[in-house]
Parts: structure tokens; C-alpha cells; sequence
């Protein structure tokens, strides 16, 4: 397994353009299984996952470039049709069941091993399955698989018992080619639907509400293939912003949507820290005494869970007492025991941790245990004295795209060890 060794340097300074949303680029190649013609998807991230969606549509028999220049194109002729995906790539992703609801749309007929759960919670699929059972499916589980059948899928109405991320987008690309009108409640309004919505309107699909709470989708008999261009990761401006913030940088960030990290931005304002805003730029000044604020994880537009871990990093060093309460996932602290082992002070209770700040936080060998959890190692990395050693960066490789690459061009001493 890889590893990141971290040396703290001067305060990290200068520009980060950042990449693509990997949260919006996966349902939206899964969005190019719905037509026979081929889309192209531009400025889609080189990070792990998509290259695992992109094996996932080809296991399936779509027609999928490998990303090049940040760029993919999808095309699925009906004609060819693959039983079941291999386990091995539905294991890695958990976003490769977004191929269901466009696989059934198409065909009628699916059986996927169901998405392994990950370390941040059970991850269950059940708010999918009900929504495709609503629309006429018969849904049939057992052995690890989960089998999906219908004639054609019905419109109707579907009401989310939480606003999921994966089962609005998911019902959202099957109701696309259903028979009349779905109406999706208490959906998922964050920004990657949008962007979802978005693309899919380019390829002729009737779409209204999504942003909201309610998202309606008027079935058409089938989609052209369109050109789509994928929105920036809101993920990783976050994670750059809070990186600058916890080592006293100056860091520009270029196109980004600040719209988009409002939550992020606020809790940052709240700390004390200066950040100026352009029309698709960031800058976040140096701040030398920041304060600690206490965080609760939402549904968006309240703070988003995929960036609780780096706001733990970032309060471990800021003066006074925080806390954090996170509501979405059960078991999304897994960044806690590693830095406790850089001199963080952290008690967890449940879904609260509080945060004891005004930490000069040490070097350590930690793991990264997701996502997440290792970009807030990161943070606390080049905050700390001394240096780190991160195992098992690969999981940073899910979601970053060029991450070693981007942190030495703003000064921080990262080297990638095999
Ligand atoms: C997506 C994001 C992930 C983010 C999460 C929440 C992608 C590829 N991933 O994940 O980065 O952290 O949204 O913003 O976009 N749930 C159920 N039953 C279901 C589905 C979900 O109980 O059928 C629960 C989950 O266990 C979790 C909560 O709903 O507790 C939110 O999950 P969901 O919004 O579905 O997250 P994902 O789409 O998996």
C-alpha cells in the first residue's frame, strides 16, 4: 500500500484549480447508459472511482473511452446485454448501483451483487429498492445479488423516508424512461442533482424541481445523447480551504462555484477567517488565532458530512472547545484514533465528538481509513510539527484528483512512497 510521508514547511501559498465533482461525474455516466448514441462528458476527475464506473459501464457492454484530458464518452446500443456485474468492481464502489435504474429503464432486467457496506456505515440500499418497487418492479434479493424486473417502469409517486443522495438520483435516471410522470419527495437537493438534472435535460428528458424538495419527471420513450460539462467538487474546495486554514496560508481557488461550499464558507467566517469570493473563484487570507465552532452534519444545504472529518482536523487547532454532531452516516468518526495519535484532543459519545482545541499537533504514523478521514490526515499533517507518515493513501486517490501533485505546487512537502 502507498504512502504520503509529510514534512511541514512555510504556510502553504499560491493557486489550486480545482477538478471536477467525482459525486457528480458518477451518476452522470451513469447517465450515458439511457441513450444508443454516445455522450461526452467533460471535465470529469482522473481520480479511482470514476475509473471504476468507467470498467463497471464497459463490464456491462456500454461503449466507454478511458477518461482522457478529463473527458469520457458513453454510448449503450441495446443490443448487448450483460447479465450481472463483476463482484469485484461493485465492491470497490458503492455508487456502482446508480447503474441499476438506467440498466432497468433499458432493459428490464438487472442483477447487480449488492454494494458492499463501507467503514462509514451499514449503507443500505433499501430506499433504491422501495422506489423501484413503487414504479412496477419486482425486486428480488439473495446470495449477495439483487435482481430487478418489470415490463416497463411506471410513473408514480415516491416519497423518501431521508433525503438520499443515491436513491434520488438513482430513481430520478430510471424515471427518466418510465411510462408517465414520477414524482420523487423529500428528495435529495444537493448540488450533484442539479448537475444530474442538468445533463439529463441535454439529452431530452422533462425534469422540474430538482434543488428542491420535490423533484418531478415527466418519462419520455427514449434520450438522445448529449455533451455535458460536470460542475466543480465542492468536496475538494472545502478540503483545500480548510488545508490552507489549519496552516495559516494564503490560497487562491480556481474554478470553483462558491454558491456551492456556502455551508463551509460560513463556518470558516464564523472561525474568523477572511474568505473573498469572485464568480468562480475563492481566496482564503491567513489567519493566525481562529476559534472553534461547533458543526452538525446535514442533508445539504447544512454542513455537508463529506466534509466533517477535515473540520476536525481544522478544530483540533483552533482556540477553544468544539463540536461536532454528525447525523448522516453512524460511523463516519474513523479519522478520530488517528489524530488522537497526532496530539489531537478528541472524546467521542456517540454521534457527538468534542473537540478540545489549541493543539500543536505532532507528526505520527497514522491509516488512512477512507476518503475523508485522509484528507483530514493531510490537514493535520501539514499543520504539525514534525513528520507523517499516512498508510494507505489509495483511499485519497478515490476522490482527489492529482492531490500530491496540487499540494507540492502550494508548498507543502508531500512525497508519495509504493
Ligand atoms: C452520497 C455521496 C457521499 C456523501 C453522501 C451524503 C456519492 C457518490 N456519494 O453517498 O459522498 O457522503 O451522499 O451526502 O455521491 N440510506 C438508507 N437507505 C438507502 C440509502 C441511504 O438508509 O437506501 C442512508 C445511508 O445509510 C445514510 C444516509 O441515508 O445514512 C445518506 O446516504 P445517501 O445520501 O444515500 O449517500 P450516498 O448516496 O451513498
Amino acid at each position: 500500500m502507498a504512502q504520503y510521508i509529510i514534512t511541514p514547511q512555510n504556510p502553504i501559498s499560491g493557486t489550486v484549480s480545482i477538478s471536477g465533482s467525482k459525486n457528480a461525474a458518477l451518476p452522470i455516466l451513469a447517465a450515458g447508459l439511457l441513450s444508443r448514441g454516445e455522450s461526452v462528458f467533460t471535465n470529469v476527475p482522473s481520480v479511482s472511482d470514476v475509473h471504476s464506473m468507467c470498467h463497471l459501464l464497459s463490464s456491462m457492454g456500454a461503449t466507454c473511452t478511458p477518461l482522457c484530458e478529463n473527458q469520457v464518452t458513453v454510448s449503450l446500443s441495446s443490443d448487448v446485454r450483460r447479465k450481472t456485474a463483476p463482484l469485484e468492481l461493485v465492491g470497490k464502489l458503492r455508487a456502482s448501483f446508480l447503474i441499476l435504474g438506467p440498466l432497468l429503464a433499458r432493459w428490464g432486467k438487472v442483477r447487480l451483487p449488492l454494494p458492499g457496506g463501507c467503514q462509514i456505515g451499514a449503507r443500505p440500499i433499501d430506499l433504491h429498492l422501495k422506489g423501484f418497487s413503487a414504479m412496477g418492479a419486482k425486486i428480488r434479493q439473495g446470495h449477495g445479488y439483487v435482481e430487478a424486473v418489470c415490463d416497463r417502469l411506471k410513473g408514480c409517486n415516491i416519497y423518501l423516508d431521508f433525503p438520499s443522495v443515491g436513491a434520488t438520483e438513482n430513481l430520478m435516471l430510471a424515471a427518466c424512461l418510465a411510462d408517465g410522470t414520477t414524482v420523487i419527495e423529500n428528495a435529495a437537493a444537493e448540488p450533484e442533482i442539479i448537475d444530474l438534472s442538468r445533463c439529463l435535460t441535454a439529452m431530452g428528458a422533462e425534469i422540474s424541481g430538482a434543488g428542491s424538495d420535490t423533484v418531478r419527471i415527466v418519462g419520455k420513450k427514449e434520450l438522445s445523447p448529449c455533451t455535458h460539462s460536470i460542475i466543480p467538487d465542492r468536496i475538494e474546495t472545502g478540503t483545500f480551504l480548510t488545508l490552507a486554514a489549519a496552516s495559516h496560508g494564503d490560497l487562491t481557488l480556481t474554478n470553483v462555484h462558491p454558491a456551492h461550499s456556502k455551508p463551509v464558507l460560513a463556518k470558516l467566517e464564523e472561525m474568523g477567517f477572511l474568505v473573498e469570493m469572485g464568480e468562480d473563484m475563492l481566496h482564503i487570507a491567513p489567519c493566525e488565532r481562529f476559534r472553534a465552532v461547533d458543526i452538525k452534519t446535514l442533508p445539504h444545504p447544512g454542513f455537508p458530512t463529506d466534509m466533517q472529518a477535515q473540520f476536525m482536523a481544522l478544530l483540533s487547532v483552533a482556540d477553544g472547545t468544539g463540536l461536532v454532531v454528525e447525523t448522516v452516516f453512524e460511523n463516519r468518526f474513523m479519522q478520530v484514533s488517528e489524530l488522537l495519535r497526532m496530539g489531537a484532543k478528541i472524546k467521542i459519545d456517540g454521534r457527538t465528538a468534542v473537540i478540545d482545541g489549541s493543539r500543536r499537533l505532532s507528526g505520527a504514523r497514522v491509516r488512512a481509513t477512507d476518503l475523508r478521514a485522509g484528507a483530514a490526515l493531510v490537514i493535520a499533517a501539514v499543520a504539525a510539527q514534525g513528520e507523517t507518515v499516512i498508510d494507505d493513501i489509495e483511499h485519497l486517490e478515490r476522490g482527489y484528483a492529482d492531490f500530491e501533485k496540487k499540494l507540492q505546487s502550494i508548498g507543502a512537502s508531500v512525497r508519495k512512497t509504493e
